[in-house]
């Protein structure tokens, strides 16, 4: 048997260190031989919850499957591994220091007859990867990293068109995840309101922010699978605090009564997520007479955020997350032609990345506007995700690019790190990518002039009210 012991003290209340070891599929941001770490069984942390575990050993990769097998809430957690070469028990305490907590780690090695006799000649090795380990849970937990920089060498690559597009793929993700900090912001308390969480990034938004503790406020326009999305969020990660909003949000009054709802419920808004969004490969237009690309996505989060702002402002420090698209980058901001007036020579695709592209314009008049009330306010785009948007939508893309696509938790973990990582809150006015800020121009002639930027502030400004449909319907149609 080979027993490893590590002390650590961190600067944290003991309830937060613990809610983040005792989920072990954060080993991935601190163990330094963790390649991957899951839960399998579903429901909060309890006795008998299950984590599969792959680490990098001398040996080769190893998995190793725990389970709970005590749990003393804050205080003491004991997970029984097993795998191919040993079995491990690691008992892990808290207890409550001066300015922290202290974690006691001890990891007890049973090995098998082949890899008995060698115990002795690992012992350093292993001693060497506990120290490293443990050294690396101190780190997340201490939390205190420097908010990303739009850096140089990457401004290099944003003008080779090839590079950049590569980057949208899984091949951009797995690039990216090498060099991440660990996500242990406490996020229980925190009120979030993601919209189109039944599906795609806002659905895997949901759920990763809710196993993380989050208290989350869904808004879907489809009462039935709301539904089903709130039990499956608490069957998968046992959070009780998910409320849903029913609204389909390409509806001005539908935004609008959303927006009255929350308003006299008083809850402040930490963090909302503008992720609602379609393709329309043909010219629809809403039951209000707006041409639906506008309407969905640039109108409605326009309108909701700036509803919701006396919330945001209310939480403190709060943030907004705009989701547009890289497929902004190929239309230039245009006031004049932000919607189309006619089937004539609409494209689903340009329709939409000019109202990604001028949501963007937004994000940073925004961001500078509201500096002093304390919201930041942000964009990101997910790469290309496979989702069911992008299944339906664009199917033939789709059946190209499928093998290259991130899954939907891929697409969604820059929204998941700009809602709960602490230092994310020291960014305004960006675009992210891969949690690291982007360029907002990829292709010469995409940028706007100023005055341009002031017409489309001035066009959504005086945007018409939603009881006066036909007046909105006729400002786009004359915009510009
Ligand atoms: N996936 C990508 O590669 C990609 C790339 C760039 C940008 N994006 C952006 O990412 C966001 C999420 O897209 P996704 O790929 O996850 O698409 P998705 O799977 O189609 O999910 C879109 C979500 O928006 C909701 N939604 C659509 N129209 C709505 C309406 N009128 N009212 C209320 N909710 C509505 C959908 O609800 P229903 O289930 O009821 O339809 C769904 O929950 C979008 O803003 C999209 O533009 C995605």
């Amino acid at each position: 048997m080979t027993i490893l012991r590590e002390v650590i003290t961190v600067k944290r209340p003991v309830d937060e260190a613990f809610a983040y070891v005792a989920d072990f599929t954060t080993t991935i941001e601190w163990d330094a031989t963790a390649l991957k770490a899951v839960k399998v069984t579903p429901g909060a942390i309890a006795v008998g919850t299950r984590f599969l575990v792959t680490c990098a050993m001398p040996v080769g990769s190893i998995d190793i499957e725990y389970t709970v097998a005590e749990l003393e809430i804050p205080n003491r957690i004991v997970l029984s591994g097993k795998s191919k070469l040993f079995d491990i028990e690691d008992t892990i305490t808290f207890a409550t220091v001066s300015g922290g907590t202290k974690i006691n780690y001890q990891a007890e090695f049973k090995f098998g007859p082949l890899v008995g006799s060698l115990s002795g000649m690992m012992q350093s090795g292993l001693d060497k990867m506990g120290r490293e380990s443990l050294a690396g849970l101190k780190k997340a937990l201490n939390n205190r990293f420097p908010a990303p920089k739009y850096d140089g060498a990457a401004n290099v690559a944003d003008r080779l068109i090839i590079p950049k597009l590569a980057r949208f793929t899984r091949h951009g993700y797995t690039r990216g995840r090498k060099h991440w900090n660990p996500i242990s912001a406490d996020l229980r308390g925190k009120h979030m309101l993601i919209t189109g969480a039944s599906t795609g990034l806002g659905h895997a938004s949901a759920l990763e922010l809710a196993r993380r503790g989050a208290e989350l406020t869904l808004v879907m326009r489809n009462p039935i699978k709301a539904k089903a999305v709130k039990a499956e969020i608490l069957r998968e990660t046992g959070n009780e605090n998910v409320a849903i909003e029913i609204a389909d949000l390409s509806l001005l009054a539908h935004v609008d009564a959303l927006a009255e709802r929350l308003l006299s419920a008083g809850r402040p808004i930490d963090v909302l997520v503008n992720n609602a969004g379609a393709l329309y490969n043909e010219r629809l237009e809403t039951s209000e007479g707006l041409e639906a690309s506008f309407a969905l996505l640039l109108a409605s989060p326009y309108r909701l955020t700036l509803a919701l702002k006396p919330l945001l402002q209310a939480a403190g420090r709060a943030r907004v997350i705009n989701v547009v698209s890289g497929g902004m980058y190929s239309q230039k901001l245009s006031v004049k032609n932000l919607v189309s007036d006619t089937s004539d020579g609409y494209s689903g695709s340009v329709a939409y990345a000019k109202a990604k592209r001028a949501l963007m314009v937004v994000t940073r008049h925004w961001a500078s506007a509201w500096r002093g009330d304390g919201i930041a306010v942000n964009a990101m785009h997910p790469g290309w995700a496979d989702t069911p948007g992008v299944q339906t939508s664009l199917p033939l893309f789709h059946a190209i690019t499928r093998f290259a696509l991130r899954s939907p938790a891929e697409g969604a973990d820059t929204i998941v790190w700009m809602a709960a990582a602490t230092e994310a809150s020291k960014l305004s006015g960006q675009l992210l990518l891969d949690r690291e800020p982007q360029t907002l121009y990829l292709l010469r002639g995409t940028q706007e002039a100023p005055a341009e930027r002031k017409k489309l502030l001035q066009f959504m400004e005086d945007f018409a009210p939603v009881d006066a449909p036909n007046d909105a319907a006729q400002k786009q149609a004359h915009a510009g």
